[in-house]
């Protein structure tokens, strides 16, 4: 099977796994400060407000913990997410409030989230839609005018930029994720980024028990004369990242523009070699001053072949699927009237697209999809 995500994993990431245990140090350490670092550097932030930890979701719970939300509070989110956006609001005892989504690009205009807005919303959470920034300066404008707490989720954005900025460096907050099927992984990992310098130090002691100074508890080193003594004023979880991840992380890190110029390369293929196969419309060129990280490759075609067109791929040995099956489905969650997420939900099927790919690899998915959708729409006119 040709996967649709997939990571670049090799001897230097072996390496640095190898050196992490010839260390002896596999816990939080100096490969992971060092990681946060790196990480911090790329994103244009201070490496005191980047926070390793062991995936975005964790993130995000610690995230919605940090804004002390109550009963009655809502977040913005749209329900083009992925389910963590919602449970993490939920869990933090107030209520997701469904955004809609443009259909073509898959990621909200700011006058969907400000349509979404009521004097009870604290938050708004978006996502950078398979690594496209969206309106995210325009939201972040918005929610700077509404006094209202912007956290990014940039677990698929960790290369994506608009006008230079980073994403994940528009908000208040932000996560990126390094699961398995990240463009650069950890395994599992990610980072959390809190802008305001207190509330970084805060997140600090929540991601580890709550210690006011962990590196008694993470590193070898004599901090104090009874190091061992405890200070928690307030209780936290265990969310923080490891060397031996952290070693990978640094090592990916490197490797991620050769990672980028190949994911374009791949994007670029796909477009030139399906621009022309009727019933299919390709994602949407990039506005100007935006840059992707190239995570997901999407096409779009009628409803009523999508689903066969998917069957038939897989069939022919090609994985295909859609992200993100939508939120506002999910009874748990709640319900909504949302137009464009339920077209993006009909209409649109993500192509492979990562690093290992080969030149064959591409040719083949574009004409299978190519055979795919002519056959079904064929079909489906009963010709
Ligand atoms: C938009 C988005 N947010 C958050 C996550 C969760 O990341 P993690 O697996 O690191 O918790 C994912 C993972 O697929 C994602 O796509």
């Amino acid at each position: 099977m040709i996967n649709v995500f997939q990571p670049a994993l090799g001897a230097a990431e072996l390496d640095a796994v190898a050196e992490t245990f010839a260390s002896n140090w596999l816990g939080y350490g100096p490969r992971a400060e060092r990681f946060e670092a790196e990480f911090a550097s790329h994103v244009g932030v201070p490496p005191e407000n980047m926070i390793f930890i062991n995936s975005a979701t964790s993130g995000l719970f610690l995230a919605v913990e940090l804004l002390g939300l109550s009963p009655g509070d809502e977040v913005v989110v749209p329900s083009e997410g992925f389910v963590a956006n919602a449970n993490v609001i939920l869990t933090a005892g107030a209520r997701p409030v469904f955004c809609d989504v443009d259909p073509r690009t898959l990621n909200p205009s700011a006058a969907d989230v400000e349509r979404a807005m009521s004097p009870r919303t604290r938050a708004v959470m978006v996502l950078h839609y398979g690594g496209y920034p969206g309106q995210i300066a325009e939201i972040a404008e918005l929610c700077q005018r509404r006094g209202v707490t912007l956290i990014e989720d940039a677990a698929c954005a960790p290369a994506s930029s608009v006008d230079g900025r980073a994403c994940g460096s528009f908000g208040d907050l932000a996560v990126w994720s390094f699961d398995s099927r990240k463009i650069i992984t950890t395994g599992d990992g990610g980072m959390l980024y809190v802008r305001d310098p207190a509330l970084a130090r805060r997140a600090n002691r929540l991601a580890y028990h709550g210690l006011e100074d962990r590196t008694a508890f993470t590193t070898a080193a004599k901090v104090s004369s009874r190091w061992w003594d405890l200070h928690v004023d307030e209780p936290g979880r265990r969310l923080i990242g490891n060397d031996m991840t952290a070693a990978i992380g640094s090592t990916q890190l490197r490797r991620m523009p050769e990672f980028l110029r190949r994911r374009r390369e791949i994007v670029e293929t796909y477009d030139a070699l399906l621009r022309d196969v009727d019933g299919v419309r390709l994602p949407p060129p990039l506005p100007a001053g935006h840059v992707t990280s190239y995570y997901f490759y999407w096409v779009q075609m009628p409803a009523a072949i999508r689903d066969d067109v998917a069957e038939d791929m897989y069939k022919a040995g090609i994985y295909t699927t859609f992200r993100y099956a939508p939120l506002h489905h999910v009874p748990l969650f709640g319900g909504a009237d949302l137009p464009g997420t339920e077209e993006a939900t009909r209409t649109t099927l993500l192509l492979p697209l990562h690093q290992g790919l080969t030149d064959a690899d591409v040719r083949l998915v574009a004409e299978q999809l190519r055979k795919a959708v002519e056959s079904r729409s064929v079909a489906g006119r009963g010709d």
